[in-house]
């Protein structure tokens, strides 16, 4: 399998800047506009103070690849916005060469991917894209929204005694942000006046006893203790709905996503475009191709000095210069760089992977990673770039004998019988698609008899990941090992191999002309009819096949006497002051099974934190 690389030339990274006379001063400097950043900085600057909104990518708001969500793969293969991070799953060289989709890089300019390279390849690792672009991976995802379990948040309550983080009080974060598209206004549990649009898929599908997918959705309504008769009702549940005891309920759901129900990506990209738009002009201005290089500090020194403070940023303005970009150009030289400063408080929300490297580059995290590399600690923080969790995610995949009619999807979440807790633990969602993670070029296509059930395991026992510097260069990509399964993996793999027979046994009950079903993985061979199908080879296959998109928790919010902490209950980073952290990596364990909905919470209430903040000072 190839893939283009590059698109050739593309854009230099000749800039003119105004080199070293910045005097640019705003209140607050917002760096990165993913779901953590951008409301952020929207809010902040609709509060009445001047702010700057600082992305390294463009804006492809009006690109209908970003727009239609139809499109969503297409958008995260893009070169345009597109940033690769080679990752690892493991600190096992021979098992990452057995990831199905790891990639190497040919050096004629492309991409070969799989198992059997020609000799000369580098191998390169697991790509796990990322969007460099104004509303960060919002723009790229596949915009699927699922609140965490209320446990996520009520365990930074137990943490830091902060109250504030209660479930029960999160959920008007929600609210606020929330402009609901698909159901009837009125109902308590939502939000229909913010700025992200939530629509849900069609569902009457179901409503057809005839349908392949209809006979698949009753059995799975058998397997996982709901009623088969009112399956076309279940299909229709409110997955953000406020139900009673809803973490421990398997069940069907709608699928929702921030989008309009016109089809069209909602994300922080248009909360940002319309509050610069605004005829109240607030003083919100964006630099777009800016990328953050180092955070600066007010020179502390001796005993009893007041803590570190940040004051500003440094910037190379330009596009590609960041080496994940795979249009950066090798050996281009960087453009000069920039400062400009933060009179109250500079934020960073560059995402999982870049939000530590920014902390690190600056001197902020493990005291001997940093002077490894030469660079001066401002504070000794050892948790920076550590406990990096993910939800583990596998699929089972299998050609029908004729197309499976399922003209939507079938969205559920329980609880499989040998979970660690009371709590359901897998969201999976069935349908005539394939999806196998991702890699250049990601997904395949394997024509109109495809069938997957795509797996997300929540709450995963091991969170032992990280992202480490590779050199005290930020332009630089960091190194970043999963360490997948480390602690406690086969507790996770045995409830994996669980939803996958369950799941199995329910495409049983499909019948002609869609039987027989020939399954590809986990267990290649006639569904259900391979003898060597045990559960051990699919904990095997998960094991090495398993993948993930929703890194979190490199910036941890932790307890005062946690080292690995890195940040209080207001997302202040500890140990210097005005600086914070807010985005995927501030939660201490990933939030239920899909962060971009939760990150946008955690925007709004930081939003509050800092207001709060700036009021007393
Ligand atoms: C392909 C894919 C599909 C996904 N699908 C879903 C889904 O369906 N549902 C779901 O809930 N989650 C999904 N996710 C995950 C979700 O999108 C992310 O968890 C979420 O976007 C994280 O938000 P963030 O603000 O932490 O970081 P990001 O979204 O990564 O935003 C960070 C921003 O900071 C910018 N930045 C970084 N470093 C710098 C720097 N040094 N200087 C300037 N700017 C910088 C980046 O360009 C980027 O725009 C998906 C992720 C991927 C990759
Ligand atoms: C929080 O602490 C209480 C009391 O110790 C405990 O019962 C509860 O399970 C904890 N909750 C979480 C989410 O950690
Ligand atoms: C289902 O099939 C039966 C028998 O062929 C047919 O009478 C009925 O109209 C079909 N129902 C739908 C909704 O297509
Ligand atoms: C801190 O000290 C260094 C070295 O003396 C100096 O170059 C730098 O400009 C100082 N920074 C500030 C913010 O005062
Ligand atoms: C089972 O046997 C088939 C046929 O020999 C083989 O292709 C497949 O990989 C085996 N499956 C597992 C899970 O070992």
């Amino acid at each position: 399998m190839r893939f283009r690389l590059l698109s050739a030339l593309a854009a230099s990274a000749a800039v003119s800047v105004v080199n070293g006379q910045a005097s640019e001063t705003y209140d607050y400097i917002v760096v990165g506009s993913g779901p953590g950043g951008g409301p952020l900085a929207a809010n902040l600057a609709k509060a009445g103070y001047k702010t700057l909104l600082i992305e390294a990518g463009g804006d492809e708001g009006d690109n209908p690849t970003y727009y239609d969500m139809m499109t969503f793969n297409e958008a995260a293969n893009d070169e345009a916005t597109r940033w690769d991070f080679w990752v690892k799953h493991s600190d096992d060289p021979a098992r990452e060469l057995k990831f199905k989709y790891t990639t190497y890089d040919t050096g004629d300019g492309t991409f070969y991917v799989g198992n059997n390279p020609p000799p000369e390849a580098k191998h390169l690792g697991i790509q796990y894209p990322r969007a460099a672009v104004l509303g960060g991976c919002a723009m790229h995802n596949g915009a699927v929204c699922s609140l965490p379990q209320d446990e996520d948040w009520n365990l930074i309550v137990n943490l830091t005694g902060d109250t504030s983080w209660e479930a029960h009080k999160m959920r008007q974060y929600y609210q606020r942000i929330e402009r609901n598209e698909y159901l009837a206004t009125g109902n308590s549990a939502h939000g229909y006046n913010g700025w992200l649009k939530t629509a849900a898929g069609d569902t009457s599908w179901a409503k057809n006893d005839n349908l392949t997918g209809t006979k698949i959705l009753k059995e799975l309504a058998k397997l996982t203790g709901q009623d088969p008769a009112k399956a076309a009702e279940l299909v229709g549940s409110d997955i953000l709905g406020d139900y009673p005891n809803r973490d421990q309920i398997s069940s069907f759901y709608n699928m929702v996503q921030h989008s309009g129900k016109d089809g069209k990506r909602s994300s922080p990209n248009n909360y940002i475009r319309a509050t610069l738009a605004d005829a109240a002009k607030y003083p919100l201005t964006l630099k777009l191709h800016t990328f953050v290089t180092k955070v600066l500090f007010t020179n502390s020194t001796g005993m009893g000095a007041a803590p570190p403070r940040a004051i500003g940023v440094e910037v190379v303005e330009g596009t590609s210069v960041y080496r994940a970009d795979p249009k950066h150009i090798r050996g281009a030289k960087a453009p000069p760089s920039k400062q400009i400063f933060a009179s109250k408080e500079v934020i960073i929300a560059g995402g999982a992977f870049n939000s530590p490297q920014i902390l690190k580059v600056s001197g902020i995290g493990p005291r001997a990673e940093l002077e490894k590399f030469g660079i001066p600690v401002v504070k000794d923080l050892p948790g920076v770039g550590e406990r990096l969790a993910d939800n583990y995610e596998g699929s089972i995949l299998a050609l029908g004998n004729a197309p499976v009619d399922l003209p939507g999807l079938i969205t559920l979440i329980f609880r499989t019988p040998n979970a660690a807790t009371k709590n359901r633990n897998i969201f999976t969602w069935c349908g005539a698609f394939s999806f196998e993670g991702f890699w250049p070029g990601f997904p395949n296509n394997y024509g109109p008899n495809q069938f997957t059930c795509a797996m997300v395991h929540i709450g995963p026992k091991s969170q032992a990941g990280s992202v480490r510097l590779t050199s005290a260069d930020p332009l630089d990509t960091p190194d970043i090992n999963f360490n997948f399964f480390k602690n406690s993996g086969d507790a996770d793999l045995a409830e994996f191999v669980s939803a996958a027979n369950i799941l199995r046994d329910s495409w049983k009950a499909a019948g002609a002309p869609a039987t027989p079903f020939k399954e590809l993985h986990p267990c290649p061979g006639e569904l259900g009819k391979t003898a060597n199908c045990t559960d051990a080879a699919q904990a095997e296959f998960f094991k090495l096949q398993a993948y993930s998109h929703h890194a979190s928790s490199t910036c941890a919010i932790g307890a005062d006497d946690d080292k690995m902490a890195v940040l209080d209950s207001k997302f202040r980073v500890r140990g210097v002051n005005g600086l914070r952290v807010v985005d995927a990596s501030s939660f201490p364990v990933v939030p239920g099974a899909f962060p971009v909905l939760p990150t946008m919470m955690l925007s709004e209430k930081a939003t509050d934190d800092i207001l709060a903040d700036a009021k007393k000072a």
